[in-house]
């Protein structure tokens, strides 16, 4: 180290130099970055008069301008509330249909009601109303109870649960699959046990179905209640005619309840709602 030295002459390096020629040089840094340097620690003064900074306690110097993050959430909220109190306003005093008549403040519905939808119902009805295993698909145009606009108010304010009796012990093992068969053939009506085992009474003259009681088409390609691993929709359809839906008499009994929302949800919330799973695609 001490042989190089002279070898750097007029150099302002400090003395440190290794592998012969690597120096650590003392040059003053360049006068841009001593400007820009002296701007941020001003800045830094500036920033912490105007501005909460810094900690003390639980606390922390509060600033001249009064800024804080909630003010400014709160404004931020006040704004938005001031764009769309005149919609929710003309929400509160419609019909959930002269709503949907309106396709500006049913767009305005659907474009605002997302969060509510993913907050209450996606859980069961999947997003976007896809469905999910022993939970109906809102976004088609099968309907259990009606897919008026209507119906699907009652849906949510008052909730749905279907009965359908179980038939395990009313029909024997072939019965059960001549008639799970000609649900699967969508052809229920030419079968005779449709009509003398009674099925024709919820699920009508042509198994179309009944929305007044919940009673879904037998002769559509819908399907309520899907396989689940590994079955197929012909073990289904024989589980749900042996067992029933909501049958208290068979502990196997298939589940299937819509809550009711009247108690959870204001009255504009469930017209909302209401609007916004009709726009799903197979509102009637
Ligand atoms: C706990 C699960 C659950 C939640 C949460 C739920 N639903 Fe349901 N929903 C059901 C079930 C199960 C049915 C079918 C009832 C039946 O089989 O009779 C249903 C039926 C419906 C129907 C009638 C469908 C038809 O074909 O007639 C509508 C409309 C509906 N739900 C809308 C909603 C909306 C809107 C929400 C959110 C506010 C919601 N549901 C939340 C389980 C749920
Ligand atoms: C008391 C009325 C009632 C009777 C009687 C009845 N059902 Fe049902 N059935 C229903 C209801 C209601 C549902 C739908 C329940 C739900 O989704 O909550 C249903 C559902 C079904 C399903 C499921 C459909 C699907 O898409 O997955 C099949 C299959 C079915 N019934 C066949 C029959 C057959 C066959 C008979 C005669 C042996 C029969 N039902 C008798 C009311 C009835």
């Amino acid at each position: 180290m001490a042989d190089n030295e002279n070898c750097f002459v007029g150099e302002n390096n400090t003395g440190h130099i290794w592998d012969a020629d690597l120096r650590e040089l003392s040059n003053p840094p360049p006068r841009w970055w001593t400007i820009a340097f002296w701007i941020s620690m001003g800045w830094v003064v500036v920033y912490a008069i105007l501005y909460p900074m810094i900690p003390y306690g639980q606390e922390a110097t509060k600033g001249v301008l009064g800024w804080t993050q909630m003010k400014e959430y709160h404004q931020g909220m006040a704004e938005i509330e001031a764009v769309r109190a005149p919609f929710e306003e003309r929400i509160a005093q419609m019909s959930a249909a002269e709503i949907l008549a309106d396709d500006g403040l049913a767009s305005y519905v659907v474009a605002s009601s997302k969060v509510l939808y993913g907050d209450f119902c996606s859980a069961c009805h999947g997003s976007g109303g896809m469905g999910g295993p022993g939970y109906p698909v809102l976004a088609d145009d099968e309907w259990l109870w009606g897919g008026t606009i209507e119906a699907v108010v009652t849906s949510i304010t008052n909730g749905r649960r279907g009965v359908m009796t179980a038939h395990g012990k009313i029909l024997n093992d072939e019965e059960i699959n001549s008639l799970a068969q000609s649900v699967i053939a969508r052809d229920v009506a030419s079968n005779p046990l449709y009509m003398s085992k009674g099925c024709i009474a919820c699920h009508g003259m042509d198994g179309g179905g009944m929305a007044i009681l919940g009673a879904p088409s037998l002769v559509d390609t819908i399907y309520r209640f899907l396989p689940e691993e590994g079955e197929t929709q012909l073990e289904s359809v024989k589980y749900t005619i042996r067992h029933g839906v909501n049958d208290p008499s068979d502990p196997n009994t298939r589940e299937a309840e819509m809550p009711a929302f009247r108690d959870r949800l204001s009255e504009s919330d469930i017209k909302k709602l209401a609007v916004y799973v009709h726009r799903m695609g197979g509102g009637q």
